[in-house]
């Protein structure tokens, strides 16, 4: 290894291979550099507030480390081997352009303040873009929902037909999913608002430093309430993680439903071209490997979870180098995140739609027993009898390879239901349905407002 490690002063060895190799964060760290300059700038300013460096001294430094920023970000920072991390790569390659200077830079801070407060920095501004591409993704399910109110499609329960239901209820119970994961990720963000920044190792520093303005010109709500606290809460990466497993999973569905709803069987959608791949094979296929891929990277999010929670468990409180672990997880995460939801807006913003097919699909008589059986209920007969009589009719008419779509003007006056084959018409029924929430064109209406209202304050 070529350079010492910044805790060298005590050591006799450097650190032998092995364990550099099992140590070192760089390799995945090294993408919070923009955050860790941020950091290093605002302690700079901490110092110069506290009469330990004069103005001078601390715009050079603040030079000094912008400059480091942009030769990482521009790939052209030299990086030595025995750099352990972005945040002792980034103070000696400060140190190297200031010498004595530079080796003022860590005062009153640690690594354990400071790589918590890039990972809440750049946690937040990954919320930030997430909440930006569900948005889009809201907006496209709204207008599919929109143009999709009044197209009936066959409910399902247990994948079996239950009752007719309109694609715009469906698109919107998605959307309805997908904005309680915004109203997680935004009080997500504002717990997370808390500058760790001044907690430095463990028992904060005695230099007279102030968090609370070092806070406020990270752009923090506040500051640590405690400083033990603040280097070995990763509550907030937690949370993300949880935030993500779900929204994940919300995907996930969403996609398992475009890819049932444009199989052979069922034929309600075609996918564009454009998000669908062919076989190396058989020439015909049109495949939905994005959707595919959406549906299975829902595990990242929720095994990463699972992994920073085994990370933490029992861990006592204080840094421990165990913490280190935190990263990839969140890192992996969030980069999901960002392929999967324009992936999944591209889909459902290009898929076609065959109202046709699904109107078809949804003309089932079976969709309707229930509408009968509360027709029966209207009249006053009690809902167990009801369900029990059209139960009795349905296996009657199975026994003769019949429906209810088979029985005569006759047979409803029989069944004491003279409006039966109104309740078997599927505009009819979707109508009928007009209470909150429900498939109806008037509820699709209202949950269209609300979804619009919500949208409007995060425009
Ligand atoms: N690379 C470390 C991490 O990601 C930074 C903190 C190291 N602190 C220490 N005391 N070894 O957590």
């Amino acid at each position: 290894m070529s350079g010492k490690p910044l805790w060298s002063g005590r050591f006799s060895k450097e650190p032998d291979a092995s364990a550099h190799r099992l140590t070192e964060s760089l390799s995945f760290d090294v993408r919070l550099a923009p955050q860790d300059v941020e950091a290093s700038v605002a302690h700079v300013r901490a110092l110069e507030a506290a009469g330990l460096l004069d103005a001078a001294d601390a715009k050079a430094l603040e030079d000094a480390v912008r400059e480091v920023g942009e030769e990482i970000a521009s790939s052209s920072f030299a990086f030595d081997p025995s750099d352990e991390d972005v945040h002792s790569a980034i103070e000696r390659g400060v140190t190297e352009r200031l010498g004595g200077l530079g080796e003022r830079l860590h005062a009153g801070r640690s690594r354990n303040d400071l790589v918590v407060t890039d990972l809440r920095l750049w946690s937040l501004a990954a919320g930030e873009r997430v909440a930006a591409d569900l948005v889009d993704l809201l907006e496209v399910l709204r207008d599919r929902a929109r143009e999709g109110i009044d197209g009936i499609l066959p409910g399902t329960t247990h994948g079996r037909l239950a009752q007719p239901v309109t694609l715009g209820h469906h698109l919107m119970a998605h959307a309805f999913g997908l904005l309680r994961d915004l109203e997680r990720l935004e009080e997500w963000a504002a717990r997370t608002s808390v500058s760790p920044l001044g907690a430095g190792a463990i028992a904060t520093s005695t230099l007279p430093l102030d968090p609370e303005a070092t806070a406020s010109r990270l752009g923090f709500a506040k500051a640590f309430d405690n400083s033990m606290d603040a280097v070995s809460d990763r509550d907030f990466a937690m949370e993300l993680l949880s935030v993500a497993s779900i929204l994940a999973m919300h995907l996930s569905r969403i996609a398992a439903d475009l890819i049932r709803w444009s199989d052979e069987s069922m034929q309600f959608a075609r996918l564009d071209d454009a998000f669908a791949t062919g076989s190396s094979m058989m020439p015909q296929k049109q495949n939905p490997d994005p959707l595919e891929l959406v549906r299975a990277k829902a595990a990242r999010p929720a095994s990463a979870f699972a992994r920073l929670a085994q990370v933490l468990d029992g861990l006592p409180l204080g840094y421990h180098r165990d913490l280190q672990e935190d990263k990839e997880p969140l890192f992996d995460s969030v980069d999901t995140l960002e392929a999967s939801l324009p992936a999944i807006a591209g889909c459902l913003a290009t898929v076609t739609f065959d109202a046709e097919a699904m109107r078809t699909a949804a003309e089932a008589p079976e969709l309707y027993a229930t509408d009968v059986a509360e027709a029966l209920v209207a009249q006053g007969v009690p809902f167990r009898e009801a369900h029990r009589k059209v139960g009795g009719l349905l296996r009657l008419l199975e026994e003769d390879g019949r429906t209810l779509g088979d029985l005569t003007p006759e047979d409803w006056d029989v069944v004491g239901l003279p409006q039966g084959p109104q309740l078997l018409d599927p505009e009819h029924a979707v109508s009928a349905r007009g209470m909150h929430g429900g498939p109806s064109h008037q509820s699709v209406q209202l949950q269209l407002e609300t979804l619009e209202r919500a949208l409007a304050t995060r425009r």
